[in-house]
């Protein structure tokens, strides 16, 4: 059963879409095609191929990422080619084809740093581990003045941008929000391999004009500007003053007490980023947490369910100690019918994931006058 995708691995929303980016390299000794689409995409991808170049004159595929969003169209595009291309990749790409689409084309493992010299162009080779998979890796391609680092999934963001290069400045500043949520949801996890591997292309004196990435635009004008926005993201670098409340509430305990909070930090010149799963909202885990990762504090309100935080809370805090990598301050409200139990939970999953919670109240039922004295203050000493 195919329907048209609004999500992206089965989890993120992704109202504002994606693109998938494959490229064409000709040389005065045949042609190079780096990556393809999602299978569901496979027949498009074709046709539009056959626009460049037909898919029998295709010398070398290379293969940066076995994901099958770059990769779903490999067995139709190799059918097409008659199977002519020699397929290039990091070693562990020979068996993920195999076990990912049962084809054993003409395979080649590129090294770190291998080149490829093809007619008047060459391409080096990176191995960029864990960005975000074992295998992926980048291509460096030179010739002439021109330098294009074909980056894979990295410096990627979602959303399906009006052009297709950093031509515009306004398109490229409202671009970015949707590359941080990129960053957080797919590449989150592994932030420090970002910083790694930037580190190492620098390194190596890889100093791209043009970056070319598998989702989103083309960075052409600018590539250092998407390359210290994943640095500052991967560090989690706040934004002064930003703080996000996140609140669960069955039948309005917990808001009442978020209400008293959220008013005390507007009185005090903040301008709180809520969220809520309440009976009239469900706000989107993905934007939550692309709020998180440049937040100064944030705030987590939830009740006691069932022996255990409100369920959507507690989903919320593991995707959180998964992909917010970098420590962040929590201020944590919670009620409770019973057993006094879930602020600690709460506090509990954010300290083993490496958080610090600057204050955990607790309140049975709903906050009294005495609650809500209590929350002020502790607000005016904790933020500031
Ligand atoms: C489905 C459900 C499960 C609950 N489970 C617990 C529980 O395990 N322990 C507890 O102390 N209170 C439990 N409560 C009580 C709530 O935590 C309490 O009423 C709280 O004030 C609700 O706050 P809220 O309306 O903001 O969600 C439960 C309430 C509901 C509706």
């Amino acid at each position: 059963m195919t329907s048209i995708p609004n999500s992206f691995e089965a989890i993120w929303r992704i109202p504002e879409g994606i693109t998938y980016n494959a490229y064409v390299l000709t040389t005065d000794e045949g042609a190079i095609l780096f990556d393809t689409w999602k299978h569901i995409y496979a027949k498009d991808f074709i046709e539009n191929l056959r626009k460049i170049i037909d898919p029998k004159d295709i010398n070398y595929l290379v293969i940066h990422h076995m994901k099958q969003d770059h990769s779903g169209a490999v067995p139709i595009l190799l059918a097409e080619n008659r199977n002519r291309a020699k397929v290039l990749g990091h070693k562990l790409v020979k068996t993920m084809l195999k076990a990912f689409y049962g084809i054993e084309p003409k395979f080649k493992a590129v090294k770190d740093g291998e080149e490829l010299v093809i007619g008047n162009k060459k391409i080096i080779f990176i191995h960029t581990p864990w960005l975000h998979w074992p295998e992926t890796i980048m291509s460096y391609v030179q010739y002439e003045s021109t330098r294009i680092l074909l980056s894979g999934d990295a410096f990627g963001g979602f959303s399906i941008p009006p052009i297709i290069a950093d031509e515009n400045d306004e398109v490229v500043l409202k671009y970015l929000n949707f590359v941080k949520k990129y960053i957080v949801t797919i590449v989150g996890f592994y932030s420090k391999f970002i910083l790694k591997n930037i580190e190492k292309i620098k390194s190596q004196g890889i100093n791209p004009r043009i970056i070319a990435p598998a989702h989103g635009l083309i960075f052409k004008n600018k590539p250092e500007l998407i390359i210290n926005y994943y640095i500052k993201l991967a560090k989690g670098v706040a934004e002064k003053g930003k703080i996000v409340v996140i609140y669960s509430s069955m039948y309005g305990s917990v808001e009442r007490a978020i209400n008293v909070i959220v008013e005390e930090l507007e009185k005090k010149g903040f301008k709180p980023i809520i969220y809520s799963f309440t009976d009239v909202n469900r706000s989107d885990i993905g934007e939550i947490i692309s709020d998180i990762i440049d937040s100064e504090i944030v705030v987590i309100g939830a009740s006691a369910y069932e022996g255990e935080i409100f369920p959507y809370m507690a989903f919320l805090l593991d995707i959180i100690a998964r992909k917010v990598k970098s420590k962040k301050k929590f201020f944590v409200i919670s009620s409770y019918g019973w057993g006094k139990t879930v602020s600690l939970k709460i506090s509990e999953k954010l300290v083993q994931a490496g958080h610090e919670v600057v204050e955990k109240i607790e309140f049975h039922g709903q906050p009294t006058n005495r609650d809500f004295e209590k929350i002020k203050q502790s607000i005016n000493l904790n933020i500031r």
